[in-house]
């Protein structure tokens, strides 16, 4: 059923000009905001992350439009509002976690030589339209522009419930650690 913006309680995502719409998954678009974007699509970006960051445990948003310039945002745009959010930033990974030792409460192996890569800092989808593949499709449209694989990614953690799924079915060894 077409839903409008206020039942979503979402962030109302107007098309601009200039915006990067970098994928569509049925009904759904992806734009990406970078460094590079304009003010306004920046604080865009913002908004839809204070709007995720009430569905997740971290107390501030993942992105702001202060951040250094190397973070891409992902939006998802479905009927002019924001459904979905992945936010990427470039941090030194220290440690691999697989899930044998985190299920056992084991810390993770450190050692590995220090290595900058991208971390998926928050990965969100409105409850109104999850388990539709729009995280999944995110992240596989994040690892294209970024050009790094989606298992060798960072995940910054804690994880909620939902997160920590997701996370093991896109990552069903275990997961680099940032810093
Ligand atoms: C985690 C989250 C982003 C997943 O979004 P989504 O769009 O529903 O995920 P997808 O539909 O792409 O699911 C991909 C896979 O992840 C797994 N998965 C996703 N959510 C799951 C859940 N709640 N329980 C179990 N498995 C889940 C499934 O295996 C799914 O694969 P399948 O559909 O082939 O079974 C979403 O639940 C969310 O926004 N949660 C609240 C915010 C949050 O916790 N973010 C992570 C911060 S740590």
């Amino acid at each position: 059923m077409p839903h409008t913006q206020a039942q979503l309680d979402s962030v109302p995502v107007p098309v601009r000009a200039g915006e990067r719409v970098v994928a569509r998954s049925g009904s759904a678009e992806i734009l990406l905001v970078a460094g590079e974007s304009s003010e306004g699509e920046r604080n865009l970006a913002e908004q839809v992350a204070r709007r995720a960051m009430r569905d997740t445990p971290f107390h501030a948003p993942a992105y702001t439009v202060a951040d250094p310039g190397d973070s891409r945002v992902f939006i998802v745009r479905e009927a002019g509002a924001a459904v979905g959010l992945a936010v990427l930033r470039l941090r030194p990974r220290w440690a691999w976690w697989s899930w044998d030792d985190w299920d056992e409460e084991r810390r993770p192996a450190t050692g590995v030589a220090p290595l900058t890569s991208w971390t998926v800092e928050t990965i969100w989808t409105h409850p109104s339209c999850q388990s539709r593949g729009l995280a999944r499709k995110l992240v596989e449209v994040a690892s294209t522009e970024v050009g790094q694989p989606v298992t060798s990614f960072g995940w910054r953690h804690p994880f909620t419930p939902s997160g920590e799924a997701f996370v093991r079915q896109l990552c069903p060894e275990g997961f680099w650690v940032p810093d």
